[in-house]
Order: structure tokens, then sequence, then C-alpha cells
């Protein structure tokens, strides 16, 4: 069987989680009458210490009606130039909400206070209004890295001294909390809007919970009608998210240590190269072009020898662990990797 590590998107929903899913009580979630729905809200709501949460299809629906509450057509959000928003939201912003993004060059994902206050505009009939900072915690194509809760809270409070919104995109937050023992609450302290994704390292099919005030919600849950996405019997989806909110968390820890393990055992590897941080979550990359082929002939090589990798632009390849692969699948994706690199390596001659 492959070992898939192209993403913790590819996680199967497990039996406990499908007789959950099964026994979910159920309602209308549009009318707010779906109970499983309320409970998981009022669960992640207080799992990140906010006001009000909204259930939402996706963690990109998430994103985009986080952007929409907080930014009017003309206005510009700050990311960095990896982040999901601005690679793979299909301009979502810019497309529905006519608001331009401002990516910032980074390595590994994570700008400084200082290069977030460099970037906001200062008022001008002009230019654009500066509306928005968002920080992705942990960074999904730089490798997974971790922000640091003090650079975190020092670009929030850049942004809110110049007028603006923060905002976590938190696909991967709870992999945060795992790896520095920090709380989600203590990450979202004081940020406008914040969100988890279900469906990542969770193990969920479906779902993202979205958090802010009580006021935010109000107006993501207009957003979230008008993109069309309220939903009816949710309650299935979401009991999904309470089970793995009380049996997947422990796993989180698990999957950050075998990326670990997997940066360990690739060490030595020909031609491949990681960054210093390379394995601080559950999503490991390195680049491949020390070997003189693409990512893409590097990620099929693997997948020949039964394991899946994903190929980011010409030189990346990520390979996410999440619990559908357990430590010996490490094992055998870690002798895949090395070999296909040896290979690469002596026919580079
Ligand atoms: C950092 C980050 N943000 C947002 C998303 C979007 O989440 P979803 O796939 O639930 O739409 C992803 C998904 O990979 C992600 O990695």
């Amino acid at each position: 069987m492959t070992v898939d590590l192209f993403s913790d998107t590819q996680t199967r929903p497990t039996p406990g989680m499908r007789a959950a899913m099964a026994r979910a009580e159920v309602g209308d979630e549009q009318s707010g009458s779906d109970p499983t729905t309320n409970a998981l809200c009022a669960r992640v709501a207080e799992l990140l210490g906010m006001e009000d949460a909204v259930f939402m299809p996706s963690g990109t629906m998430c994103n985009l009606a986080a952007i929409l509450v907080q930014t009017r057509a003309g206005d510009e959000i700050v990311v960095d130039d990896q982040s999901h928003i601005y690679n793979t939201e299909a301009a979502g912003a810019a497309a529905i909400g006519g608001v331009s993004v401002r990516a910032l060059p980074t390595r590994n994902g994570l700008y400084t206070p200082e290069q977030a206050a460099a970037a906001i505009r200062a008022p001008q009939r002009t230019a654009p209004r500066s509306a928005l900072i968002s920080v992705e915690q942990t960074t999904s194509f730089s490798g997974g890295s971790i922000w640091d809760l003090a650079a975190m809270r020092a670009i929030r409070d850049v942004a809110h001294a110049h007028g603006l919104k923060a905002h976590i995109d938190g696909a991967r937050l709870l992999n945060a909390v795992a790896a520095t023992g920090i709380p989600a609450r203590a990450y979202a302290e004081g940020f406008d809007s914040a969100w988890i994704d279900l469906s990542k390292g969770l193990g969920c099919p479906v779902g993202a919970v979205l958090c802010g005030t009580k006021g935010f919600i109000v107006e993501a849950w207009r957003w979230k009608y008008r993109l069309g996405g309220a939903l009816r019997q949710s309650g299935v989806l979401a009991a999904a998210g309470l089970y793995a909110l009380d049996h997947h968390i422990g796993q989180l820890a698990e999957d950050n240590a075998n990326a670990r393990r997997l940066r360990e055992a690739l060490a030595g590897a020909p031609g491949l190269a990681f960054e210093p941080e390379a394995g601080q979550s559950n999503i490991l990359s390195f680049s491949v072009a020390g070997l003189g082929i693409t990512a893409a002939a590097f990620a099929e090589g693997c997948l020949a020898q039964g394991v899946r990798v994903r190929a980011l632009g010409t030189e990346q390849i990520r390979a996410t662990t999440h619990l559908d692969v357990d430590r010996a699948g490490i094992a055998r994706a870690a002798a895949a990797i090395r070999a296909e690199a040896e290979r690469a390596f002596a026919r580079r001659g």
C-alpha cells in the first residue's frame, strides 16, 4: 500500500469517527438549530478563547469570509508570499471582495513585525487602504514552520496600532500547540479572527470552524450565506469534529514526531537540502535542486517506490505526516526517499 504523505488532508475517517457521525443529533444549521454543530462551534470558540464561532465547509471559506467581513472593495491585505491565501485560494479575495493582496517575501513563511509595519500604507488618497494582516500558523508551503508567540503578538499589535485587523489562518494551529505546548487561546489572544481546520490532522472528512467576536460572526454568517455555504443537517459533520477534538488531538504530537523522525532518517541523503527549521511540525519540506532533477520527477520516482510526496514548484518536495501513516510507514518513506535521492545523485554523475 502507498504511504501517502501528499497532505494531511488524505486522512480517512476512522470507524470510531464514522460511528459518532452516524449517532449525531441533527437539526437545521441554517436556522441555528443543529445541536451538534452548535456544540462544536461553542467548543472551538472556547478552545480559541473567542466569543463565537461558525461552522464552515472549508478552511478556504474561513479565510475568504474573514477577509470579506474585515475589508471593503479597494482595500489591501498583508500576507506572506508562500501563504495559502495568496497562492491557492483562486484569488477569492480579489475576485469576490475586490481586495488586493500584498505578499511579503519571507524565508519559511515567517515575516517580521518590521516587515509588517513597512508594508502598511500611510493613509493617502491614491493608495489602497491597508485593512488586514494574516499570519499562517503553521506555515503550509514553507515547511510547517511555527510562528513564535511573541512574533505573532508583535504583528498583531502592529496591525492594531495602524487600525488594521489581525487574522490567523489556523489550518494547522493545533499542530503548533502540540509542538510547543502553548495553548491555542494564547496564540489567538487579541486576534480579530482565527480558525482551525477539521479536515487535516484532525482527520475529519469536511469542515473548519471560524471564530471571532459575536459581531464578527454575525457578519461572517452573512458571507457564508452569500457564498452559498449555509448547511442543514451538518451535525453529521460536526460530530466528526467533536470526535476528533476528543480523540485525535494527541495524535498531532505523534504526527509532529513522525516528521522529525523522517527528517532524522534523511540526514546525509545526497542532494537533499533542508532548512534549519525543517520538521518543526507535521510538514517536512526539502529542496531537490542538488539532484539536478525537478521536484515533479523526484515525486514520481518516490511514487514508483510506493511513497507519495508533493512537488511544490520546481525544487521543493513536501511530505506531510498524519494519522493514517504510522512509524513503520515513516521508515518505509524514509528508505524510499533516500533511495530515490541516491539514484538521482548517481545518475547526475
Ligand atoms: C495554511 C492553509 N490555509 C488554508 C487551507 C485551506 O483549507 P481547506 O482545504 O479546508 O479549504 C489550507 C489547506 O491546505 C492550508 O494549508
